[in-house]
């Protein structure tokens, strides 16, 4: 468990701060997070000069080891193919090795150990050093941001620097992985909104002060996609379609080659949360948002969607069971599910 006092002054800022940002303009957000940029990342590194952490990481020279592996690890994402990581991670660090400056090619050996930890359900059997992908994935998710601030790696990078604090009992780590998602939340909302509540909805019971702002900010990050006011009794995602974007801050509100269900997985994790926290109706509504987005009928994960708009009540007591069953019928949440990632990213 993580100690709560020590974590929830920190969130408590973090969410205050996010509140102001969506209160005021994105240009303000800007300056604001540039200013916290100065502060944590005064290593500016003589390969590239100040970017937008939103930004695609820029196309550098880069080795043909690092671009085919890098094909390599969007093959096995985008088709799910898990049982691919051992040779995927060969690929990559094979071509860090090469080019150990590439920041792509680091920040994607980090995600791939991120994949590996958050699907491991997948596994008949799971081996305690599975653990040990938290470690590998924070020096090199530390790397990549190092060599270029893109913020879904900084995402990343704090949501398991977070774990790792909480496997150790260590407080210092803990707040220092809170720092760094909250950095992330400043740097690209529109993205990271999203990553407290995929990390806590698992942890935390619904009552716990952080699961209750991580939830708020799924409510924010909607908002700040579709750029107005959610009328949250009947949260319809229908009248936003035509402002989908395939450019700018703003795309990751949306489907892509890279997260083709995008949409539908951020609808689920939302109800999801809902559910847990026992407001199973709203929840059922949200859920019902996925299936107005084009490519629904594709989705791999439909029928999973469907038996939980049926099932949602029935779900408030599953998502709060203990995972061994003790306490009755458990289910896990999305971000505990065996396709806790590809459920956006798999075609
Ligand atoms: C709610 C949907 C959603 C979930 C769940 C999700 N992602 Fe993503 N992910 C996205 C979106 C959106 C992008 C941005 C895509 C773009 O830039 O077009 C993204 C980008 C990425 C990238 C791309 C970095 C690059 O090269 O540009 C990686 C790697 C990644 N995610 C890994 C993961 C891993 C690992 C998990 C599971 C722990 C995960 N994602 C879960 C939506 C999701």
């Amino acid at each position: 468990m993580v100690r709560q006092d020590t974590v929830s002054s920190l969130l408590s800022a973090a969410f205050v701060l996010v509140l102001l940002l969506s209160m005021s303009t994105i240009a303000i957000a800007r300056n604001e997070a540039t200013q916290l940029d100065r502060d944590f990342f005064n290593h500016h590194n003589r390969h590239f000069s100040y970017r937008d952490p939103s930004e695609t990481i820029p196309s550098r020279q880069r080795t043909e080891a690092a671009i085919e592996a890098d094909n390599f690890f969007w093959f096995a994402f985008n088709n799910g193919r898990y049982d691919l990581i051992d040779q995927v991670l060969n690929a990559l660090v094979g071509a860090y090795l090469i080019d150990p400056e590439d920041p792509l090619t680091a920040g994607h050996i980090g995600s791939t150990h991120l994949w590996r930890l958050s699907e491991q359900s997948r596994l008949d059997d799971i081996p305690p050093t599975i653990t040990d992908s938290v470690i590998i994935a924070r020096k090199y998710l530390r790397r990549s941001v190092d060599l270029f601030p893109n913020a879904i790696f900084l995402g990343q990078l704090g949501g398991l620097t977070i774990l790792e604090g909480q496997t150790d009992f260590n407080d210092a780590r803990t707040k220092d992985g809170f720092k760094v998602l909250t950095q992330s939340i400043l740097d690209w909302p529109e993205f990271n909104l999203l990553t407290p509540g995929f990390l806590f909805s698992r942890i935390f019971p619904p009552g716990n002060q952080i699961y209750k702002q991580s939830l708020e900010m799924q409510w924010q990050n909607y908002e700040l996609c579709v750029g107005e006011k959610i009328n949250r009794d009947d949260p319809d995602f229908t009248p936003f379609l035509t402002r989908e974007t395939l450019e700018g801050r703003k795309r990751v509100c949306w489907n892509s080659d890279k997260a083709p269900h995008n949409l539908e997985g951020f609808f689920m994790n939302m109800g999801d949360m809902l559910v847990k926290a026992g407001d199973w109706n709203t929840a059922q509504k949200i859920y019902a948002n996925a299936r107005v987005i084009p490519g629904y009928s594709t989705w791999k994960y439909r029928s999973e969607l469907e038996e939980r708009i049926i099932n949602a009540p029935l779900n408030v007591s599953r998502f709060n069971a203990a995972p061994d069953g003790s306490t009755g019928a458990y289910k896990p949440v999305l971000s505990a599910e065996s396709y806790s990632c590809a459920v956006c990213h798999q075609k």
